[in-house]
């Protein structure tokens, strides 16, 4: 199926693009704007941005909203992960902010959580949430990935290395978008073998 994707941070287009295969992801084109991220939930940012892209495009949409939570700071900064540092900081500026605020001695569990919304124009709607966990390593590292990888260090590898210095197929098989992005395969087979 065509999928219409509800972003433009090209480092999601590229990981979902992979993910959604055989599903055809489809740039949002560029006349259209997107609701700003008022939810307090990654579902409710989701499904702000995969409605209107369905209602302005008339195509199937998918969204994503997504974030990391770290334990230590109450969950924070969870659905306001792109502005920790201010509303127009750079993945490093936030990434910074992210290793001063969690203290060294304190509670290092961090986790990756991606909501993926599709949404049709005749008001079809399913949710699904990926989510993957791990520490927050003292120094960035690696140079792969985008946003908070070079400090996330997954639980589900037992050397050390940050998500920055996986390759993208090792990323893919445990990260929060690559969980989120299986569910939703899923989905979609099942609701095309019952329209069938
Ligand atoms: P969104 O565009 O509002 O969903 O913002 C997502 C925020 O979470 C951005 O700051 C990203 O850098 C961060 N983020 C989401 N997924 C990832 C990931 O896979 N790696 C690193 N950072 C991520």
């Amino acid at each position: 199926m065509e999928l219409v994707l509800a972003s433009r941070n090209p480092h999601k287009v590229r990981e979902l693009g992979a993910l959604l295969k055989p599903h055809e992801l489809v740039p949002l084109p560029a006349d259209i704007e997107l609701p700003p991220e008022t939810g307090e939930t990654f579902e409710e940012n989701a499904r702000l941005k995969a409605e209107a892209a369905a209602h302005a495009t008339g195509s199937p949409t998918i969204a994503d909203d997504s974030g990391i939570e770290a334990a230590a700071l109450g969950g924070r900064p969870g659905v306001r992960s792109a502005r920790f540092a201010g509303e127009d900081a750079s993945d490093e500026e936030n990434l910074e902010k992210l290793i001063h605020d969690v203290p060294r001695d304190g509670d290092r569990r961090v986790a990756y959580v991606c909501v993926l919304v599709f949404a049709t124009p005749a008001g079809d709607r399913h949710a699904v949430e990926g989510r993957c966990e791990g520490t927050l390593a003292e120094e960035p590292r690696g140079s792969g990935g985008f946003g908070y990888d070079p400090a996330f260090v997954p639980i589900d590898y037992s050397d050390g290395r940050t998500m920055a210095e996986l390759s993208q197929e090792e990323k893919d098989a445990i990260s929060h978008r690559g969980r989120a992005a299986r569910l939703m395969l899923d989905w979609l087979a099942e609701r095309d073998e019952a329209a069938a």
